[in-house]
């Protein structure tokens, strides 16, 4: 049974360098914000702390759920594999995108081309879903981004994406794997408005519904968050880890991320979800008050 961590919203600090033409969209609204509030928050150092606190904590599998990037730029997607090698080689570290990753319409040769190794499924296709299986554990990558109008932050799943992920689902649930569902938005209902929510967030919950997983995984909101969603044969547990990059100096909460374990005991399998959390005082990560544990039937 592999470990996992789960980490999301890196926002890699610095911006790079832009050009007028490249901000002339919904760009120049996300590089103001850049630049008068969130290089503030998401902090390089906080990014650094991280990767150290990750090294001792040694899982077998990273799952990074979105918003690498601030503005989605090409420089941005150019230099995030450099990034995702400090988590570990391309198949221990599984990367989907999130909202700020399809900031406005791009070449797929100059965005998605580049994280490939990091995006692709087991067999080779980037397509999502995507499938990686890691022991028992399947990896279930579904990408919810797409680019909006300003002042628009939301995400949508699709209907073909939906049933594919209804087909996975199925075959992993049959396979006995333990199935584990990636996404940037998180798919509950009550958390988020619909200017930056999931839209089609029903259909997924109906795909969840009739055919089960035993963990969701997202970010988007910066904020830890647990929910549950109705399974076939009971609640599935949904963690939405907080931004890996924030400094917790502003309103946002400081950084923090989970470790997800499967462990098998005389009562089935369990999962069992525990944070780790920034602290700016000693420039490092540590144990999570919110831990908690999430028992599922296999
Ligand atoms: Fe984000």
């Amino acid at each position: 049974m592999p470990t996992l961590a789960h980490i999301t919203d890196l926002h890699v600090a610095p911006l790079p360098p832009v050009t007028w033409r490249q901000i002339a969209n919904k760009r120049v609204l996300g590089y103001v914000s850049w630049h008068r509030k969130r290089k503030h928050e998401h902090r390089g150092e906080v990014l650094d702390a991280l990767c150290r606190d990750l090294a001792q904590q040694a899982p077998d599998h990273v799952c990074v759920t979105g918003d690498v990037t601030n503005l989605g730029l090409a420089a941005e997607y150019a230099r995030a594999p450099e990034w995702f090698a400090r988590l570990g080689p391309p198949e221990r570290v599984s990367v989907i995108r999130g909202n700020h990753d399809a900031y406005v319409a791009m070449p797929h040769a100059e965005t998605l081309a580049h994280w490939t190794p990091w995006l692709a499924g087991d067999d080779g296709a980037t397509a999502p879903p995507t499938l990686r299986r890691r022991g028992a554990v399947s990896l279930i990558g579904v990408d919810t981004a797409l680019p909006t109008p300003p002042f628009m932050a939301s995400g949508r799943v699709g209907q073909a994406q939906a049933e594919r992920l209804d087909a996975l689902l199925a075959q992993e649930g049959a396979a006995g794997q333990v199935r584990v569902v990636l996404l940037h938005h998180p798919p509950q209902p009550g958390v988020v408005g619909r200017r930056k929510g999931l839209h089609d967030a029903p259909r997924v919950r109906a795909v969840l519904a009739a055919r089960g997983a035993e963990l969701v995984l997202h970010g988007h909101m910066h904020v830890p968050m647990t929910a549950e969603l109705p399974g076939p044969t009971g609640p599935i547990p949904v963690y939405g880890a907080g931004s890996a990059s924030s400094a917790g100096t502003g309103r946002m909460p400081p950084a923090q991320y989970h470790l997800v374990t499967v462990t098998q005991d005389a009562r089935g399998l369990r999962l069992a979800v525990t944070g780790r959390r920034y602290d700016s005082a000693r420039a490092a990560f540590g144990p999570a008050p919110s831990d908690a544990e999430a028992p599922f039937a296999a």
